[in-house]
């Protein structure tokens, strides 16, 4: 059972999603700790609610970056933290942070990287004009938005589209994506090789996996 510390700074939508799945039994991970850098985040009333330990630390309260994530890094440290899950975690993480925990920093991302990085990316997507965008789950490294891909979920960009209606049709697919990507990624199923993460499980249970994550446009 690894133990997950998620980081969040508001809504917490993702955590939730998160945290349901971790309810369920044979579920490879539990969280140990929810931590925000904004005190009024709704995420953490939620965490509370769902009888997850919270502890807000304000990153106003310090005066560098790395000042912030050496706090984060100690409470993460101090509950056995091996996989830390950024759920709409709205700040870089220092260098100091990532090399804590290499190769087990998860972040969603709501577009299909490495199209879109950044922020306003639903927007950004309507602007392009694609026909598909979605969501990416993908280890953090040291490059914003960049680190190897874990899974993705495609999801459809209609005519009439506004970027509420797509990031309400997207965060749909996130909270499938990230649970089953932790899922896989706790039990070890992804092998790093180079700038890659692979999946090593069957064809078949591939495509099932595949089948609950590509919206055909059946849902709105
Ligand atoms: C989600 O859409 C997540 O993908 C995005 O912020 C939202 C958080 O919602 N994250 C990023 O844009 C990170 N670059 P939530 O708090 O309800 O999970």
């Amino acid at each position: 059972m690894k133990k997950v510390g998620i980081l969040i700074s508001g809504r917490g939508s993702n955590m939730t999603a998160l945290l349901e799945a971790m309810k369920e039994p044979g579920f490879p991970a539990s969280c140990a700790l929810v931590i925000s850098n904004i005190a009024s985040a709704e995420g953490l009333s939620r965490a509370e609610a769902m009888g997850v330990k919270t502890m807000v630390i304000d990153h106003k309260a310090s005066k560098t970056r790395e000042e912030h994530d050496a706090k984060m890094i100690e409470a993460l440290k101090a509950e056995g933290v091996e996989i830390v899950c950024l759920a709409g975690y709205m700040r870089l993480l220092s260098p100091l942070f990532i090399r804590t925990f290499p190769n087990a920093i998860l972040n969603i991302h709501p577009a299909l990287l490495p199209s879109f990085p950044g922020l306003h990316v639903q927007a950004k997507a309507l602007e392009a004009g694609v026909a598909f965008s979605g969501c990416t789950v993908h280890l953090v490294d040291e490059l914003c938005d960049n680190g190897p891909i874990l899974l993705q979920a495609a999801v459809p960009i209609y005519p009439d589209d506004t970027e509420e209606a797509l990031s309400g049709r997207i965060l749909k697919y996130e909270h499938r994506l990230y649970p089953i990507s932790l899922k896989l990624f706790a039990e070890g199923k992804f092998k790093l090789c180079g700038s890659r993460a692979r999946l090593s499980i069957d064809r078949d249970e591939y495509q099932r996996l595949l089948q609950s994550l590509v919206s055909l446009g059946d849902d709105q």
